[in-house]
């Protein structure tokens, strides 16, 4: 077996609220292997959101091991977890998160930009990324010049382009109608089937059937 690209070893997320604590993970273990399409999935206040800030980077464990793409998240400080956030993650959105005023070629580019990539070879990349999701036609749009389903694959695109280890999709399909929510799965499920790692998180049971391998999470816990 090649190494993980998330290993999550007993790790806990404590919120203090006051003098109550509340566990919003407790004890999770959890590993994903190159080439796995996993789906977390639970009901509201399961801990999905603090999942996805755990396993983005967006936060940390207060107990336990995170190694992601074989680092330990604890060993590195917030410009470190940035940068290994950036190299090793592509995140979609539940509702996209594009840049407005900015055309789909220059949302896509952008996340190059920050790893310090030239121009020319942005937009090329960029550009293939668009291509590649069948957006080659929509380059200069704006995104309210697009659909949402058009929306959510400029940001699948944007996920893409810094060819990331990891895909780490939020309620990917929340904002959408069934049709357009079913084609962002078949195009998760293609990436999949081309070798990238995908992590889904969604409330909804439905969705999480696109996935192999399903994780149910119950007040902060894995359910076994
Ligand atoms: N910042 C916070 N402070 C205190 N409690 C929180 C905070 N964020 C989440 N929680 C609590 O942690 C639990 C899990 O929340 P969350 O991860 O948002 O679940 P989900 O995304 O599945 O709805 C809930 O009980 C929630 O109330
Ligand atoms: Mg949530």
């Amino acid at each position: 077996m090649p190494n993980p690209i998330v290993s999550l070893d007993h790790v806990s997320r404590v919120y203090a609220m006051g003098r109550m604590e509340v566990p919003a993970l407790a004890d999770v273990s959890l590993t994903v292997h190159p080439g796995e399409f996993v789906a977390i999935v639970g009901p509201s206040g399961s801990g999905k959101t603090t999942m996805m800030n755990v396993l983005g980077c967006l936060d940390r464990p207060t107990s336990g091991q995170y190694l992601l793409a074989g680092t330990p998240v604890s060993d590195l400080d917030d410009d470190g977890l940035a940068r290994l956030r950036s190299l090793t993650i592509g995140f979609v959105f539940q509702s996209y998160n594009l840049l407005p005023r900015t055309t789909a070629l220059d949302n896509v580019a952008t996340p190059l930009l920050y790893q310090g990539v030239p121009r020319r070879e942005r937009h090329a990349r960029a550009r293939a990324a668009l291509e590649r999701l069948g957006l080659g036609d929509r380059l200069d749009h704006e995104s309210t010049e697009l659909s949402g389903g058009q929306q959510q694959r400029v940001a699948v695109a944007r996920a893409l382009v810094t060819e990331p280890a990891l895909i780490l999709a939020d309620e990917p399909t929340g904002n959408l109608d069934s049709q357009s929510g079913a084609e962002v799965l078949a195009l998760l499920h293609e990436l999949n089937s081309a070798g990238r790692t995908i992590v889904l998180i969604t409330h909804d049971q439905d969705v999480a059937e696109a996935a192999d391998r399903q994780i149910h999470l119950r007040d902060g816990r894995i359910l076994t």
